[in-house]
């Protein structure tokens, strides 16, 4: 009996131990997606502090919007437009015609936000401009966009 039971409770361990390690096989899939997110924060630029070196608290409420439309133009757009909406980067030097400079009053007087928001959804192409400025309507959404013609009216110097 004594065996029997020194059986079964080995037994049972081998079990217990092999089960365990069959959940980390299974739980891979989730364990790269968990890899996937640390690497992604980790690359994410840290928030500046504050003056008494605390970590900011973003207000999402009220200004997420301003955070969306920073976030997307600095990844999208700034390439050719430059960070500051001045269209002075390497690239836009080397494009013809050149990207538009969201900082010149005049231009920023001739068009209308439908304008912009088209040309941002459906490309330059769309409004007789240079294909070079691309379609970006796959890649945002319509509120995206939005925020992103506050951003490009904001530039204006
Ligand atoms: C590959 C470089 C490139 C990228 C990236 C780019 N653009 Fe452009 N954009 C251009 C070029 C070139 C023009 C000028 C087209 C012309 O004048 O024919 C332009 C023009 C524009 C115009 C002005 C249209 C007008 O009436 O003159 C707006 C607004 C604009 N882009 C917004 C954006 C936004 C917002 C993004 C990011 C979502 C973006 N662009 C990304 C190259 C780019």
């Amino acid at each position: 009996m004594r065996f029997f039971l020194a059986g079964i409770s080995s037994w049972a361990l081998f079990m217990l131990a092999g089960c365990g390690c069959m959940d980390q096989y299974s739980a891979a899939p989730q364990q790269w997606e968990k890899l996937r997110e640390e690497r992604v924060l980790a690359h994410r630029e840290l928030p500046k502090l504050t003056e008494d070196g605390k970590i900011p608290v973003v207000d999402k409420a009220a200004g997420s919007g301003a955070n969306v439309a920073e976030e997307k133009y600095q990844a999208i757009c700034a390439s050719c437009h430059g960070k500051e909406g001045d269209a002075n980067t390497p690239m836009a030097q080397a494009l013809k015609p050149p990207p538009r400079n969201f900082t010149d009053a005049a231009w920023q007087g001739k068009v209308d936000d439908a304008h912009i928001a088209k040309v941002i959804k459906e490309g330059g192409g769309a409004v007789g401009l240079s294909p070079t400025m691309a379609p970006w309507g796959g890649v945002l959404t319509d509120e995206e966009i939005q925020l992103l013609v506050k951003k490009i009216r904001a530039f204006k110097k």
